[in-house]
């Protein structure tokens, strides 16, 4: 059985981060989405994969995963020339995929469980054409929504319907057989204009495949906005977070709870409250972090607060009383404004959000 990453497609919900980068390659916890994913599919025992990527952040998506040795798998990288739509990237992903049973995972989803028993299921019975993966929640409009019989199996599918025939939301983790390149070839663009995996699962109901599925009752983090990130950072660092001190800490500082310090980091009279990760050749000066905090590579905080926030590689904080619920890109500075009259002084990217005392 192949694994098929979905990492394509546009990102524009997570803007301003993915103007620049690609949206599976935020990280929570200092690791990208990404890397979860495939976590979860090597633990299935998926070790051939490939994964879509498209022509604007294919090479950064390419360089962090590099060919799969590192993750004890191989990669194949497929460009898909456009994001249109899921079924697409099938599509796209036909010669690589040939005649093998598939798994397909979309590469901003974070599952707090792991998919090895649903995968074997679905490899001993080969009645079954299809198998989704289930959650209820509260939103369904937001998502594919699915409509199951008493005997476990799919009956209906609809993307994002305004009202919603139940609340079982798809989970984006789907396993096929090479039917579903049959329903594929039989649907239309939908109204969003994209070829939706939603409507092809329906199709291949209609044609008389058998689509089972499991419910997801651990938490699931569908990625996509400032908030939905720090609660993935929140849940990651509560659940997976080993305590392990490899950089400096400075006897004048204090570690609370689990504290991860990677090689290189210094911790100079600070307080850190975990769970907190700190990232390589990262510096806490002069300062209180956590907790629920993530604290990339290369970031400087000194004389601040920081709390319940992400802050990516080479990000610097400098005398700010308290920083909280915030995620802060690469490289940014946060620092008091030299400029007097209370006035701010400040360079900001399109679509960034900044919110200040007022008055
Ligand atoms: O997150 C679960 C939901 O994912 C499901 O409930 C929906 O049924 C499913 O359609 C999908 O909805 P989204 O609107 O969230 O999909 P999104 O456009 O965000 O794309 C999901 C992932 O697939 C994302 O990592 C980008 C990638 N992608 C997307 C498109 C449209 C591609 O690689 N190629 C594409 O053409």
């Amino acid at each position: 059985m192949k694994g098929l990453v979905l990492s394509g497609g546009a990102g524009t919900r997570l803007r301003p981060l993915t103007y620049t980068g690609a949206k599976q390659l935020v990280p929570v916890a200092n690791r990208p989405i990404l890397f979860y994913v495939i976590d979860n599919l090597i633990d299935a025992g998926i070790d051939d994969i490939g994964i879509i990527i498209s022509p604007e952040t294919g090479r950064e998506v390419e360089a962090a995963l590099g060919d799969g040795s590192a993750f004890g798998a191989r990669f194949t990288f497929i460009v898909q020339d456009r994001p249109a739509g899921l079924a697409h990237a099938v599509l796209t992903a036909r010669s690589y995929l040939g005649d093998s049973d598939f798994v397909m995972y979309l590469g901003d989803n974070l599952i707090g469980t792991k998919i090895r028993q649903s995968v074997a299921e679905f490899r001993a019975d080969p009645s079954l054409a299809g198998w989704v993966m289930l959650k209820e929640v509260e939103n369904p409009s937001q998502f594919g929504v699915a409509v199951v019989d008493a005997a476990g199996n799919v009956t209906s599918l609809v993307e994002k319907p305004a009202v919603p025939p139940s609340n079982l939301a798809l989970v984006g983790i789907y396993f096929f057989r090479t039917s579903v390149f049959d329903a594929i070839l039989r649907i239309a663009p939908s109204r969003r204009g994209e070829l939706e995996i939603t409507d092809a699962i329906a199709k291949l109901i209609e044609l008389g495949g058998k689509v089972r599925f499991a419910r997801v009752t651990s938490w699931w983090l569908d990625t996509g906005k400032k908030d939905d990130m720090l609660l993935a950072n929140d849940t990651v660092l509560d659940e997976w977070l080993v305590h392990d001190v490899a950089g400096e800490v400075c006897p004048a500082s204090r570690l609370v709870g689990r504290v991860r310090v990677a090689p290189g980091a210094k911790i100079e009279r600070s307080t850190v409250r975990g769970p907190v990760i700190i990232g390589a050749g990262a510096t806490i000066r002069d300062a209180r972090v956590g907790p629920f905090t993530s604290i990339g590579e290369r970031v400087l905080v000194e004389r601040s607060t920081v709390e319940h926030s992400v802050l990516m590689e080479g990000a610097h904080i400098s005398d700010i009383r308290r920083l909280e619920d915030s995620l802060i890109g690469k490289r940014v500075c946060v620092r008091p404004s030299s400029a007097r009259h209370g006035s701010l002084s400040l360079m900001v990217g399109d679509d960034c959000v900044v919110e200040i005392e007022g008055g």
